[in-house]
């Protein structure tokens, strides 16, 4: 009976046009007059843009490359959901990447809706109708305010590319100075393959009732470009066209494949 109430998917309400779980809905007065202390760091992805990586790049600079000290708890405790109202800056991964990764995501994870068959969820995802809403809001949204707010705004691409430099902008803008070994140890410990490995970050630890890893990974491939193993010729100019108007007036520019 556990299993089953532990695998049952979750309620969804629409707040403003956006689908967020209900839990999130019902305490939307509440997160919505969160206070963040002057030296609060929120960390605003959409979904898999690379979250949990950009949360053990942030925790391992502010444990100062301290590996153990990084193995304390799993990274959902270290760093956890403002929406689940448990006590979120912002990291952007091209939509199409995106679109892909939450794909397998929906399919692997039973608490969240059955994505369908990938022609669906290629609808489902350009209409704004997943959980935590649109892609193009969240971008849109981040970038008009990046520049008025003390905001850090991180491409995965750019992370992926040059990971020394990315990170190390991560740690000036965490008024953190480290050793040029420890950068270097922070860069290995947070590549794909070692974070794959690592059950602080894999999620190994939830069951198999809500992620079911053997479906698909939550390590999936950690890559730029996997998208041109999913789109059909016609998807990719019909999502082009979608980004155009969705995406007109911003200045923003994605990186599609390294
Ligand atoms: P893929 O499904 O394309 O492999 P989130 O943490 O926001 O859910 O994002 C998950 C995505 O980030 C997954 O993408 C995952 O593989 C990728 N990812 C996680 N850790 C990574 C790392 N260290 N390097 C590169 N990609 C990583």
């Amino acid at each position: 009976a556990l299993t089953s109430e532990l695998g049952k998917q979750i309620k969804l309400k629409e707040v403003e046009g956006t689908l967020l779980q209900l839990a999130t809905v019902d305490n939307w007065n509440q997160i919505q007059s969160f206070e963040a202390k002057p030296d609060d760091l929120l960390i605003c992805t959409y979904p898999k843009a690379g979250t949990t990586w950009i949360q053990e790049i942030v925790d391992m600079i502010e444990q100062n490359g301290d590996v153990e000290k990084c193995q304390r708890a799993i990274i959902q405790q270290r760093h956890p959901f403002i929406e689940w109202a448990r006590p979120p800056q912002p990291s952007a991964r091209n939509a199409k990447d995106c679109m892909v990764s939450y794909y397998h995501f929906q399919r692997m994870n039973h608490k969240l809706p059955d994505p369908g068959t990938w022609e669906e969820y290629f609808e489902t995802f350009i209409n704004g109708k997943v959980v935590w809403g649109s892609w193009f809001d969240h971008v849109k949204g981040w970038w008009e305010m990046k520049d008025r707010y003390q905001i850090l705004f991180l491409f995965y691409e750019d992370i992926k590319r040059d990971p020394k430099h990315e990170i190390q902008k991560v740690m000036k803008f965490m008024g953190k100075n480290l050793d040029e070994t420890v950068l270097d140890k922070i860069v290995q410990e947070t590549s794909f393959e070692k974070m794959k490995e690592n059950p602080m970050t894999n999620r190994s630890t939830v069951s198999k009732s809500i992620m079911d890893q053997s479906i698909s990974p939550f390590m999936r491939k950690g890559t730029v470009g996997d998208w041109k193993n999913h789109f059909t010729v016609a998807q990719n100019e019909r999502f082009d066209e979608v980004y155009r108007k969705k995406m007109e007036g911003t200045s923003i520019n994605f990186c599609m494949e390294l």
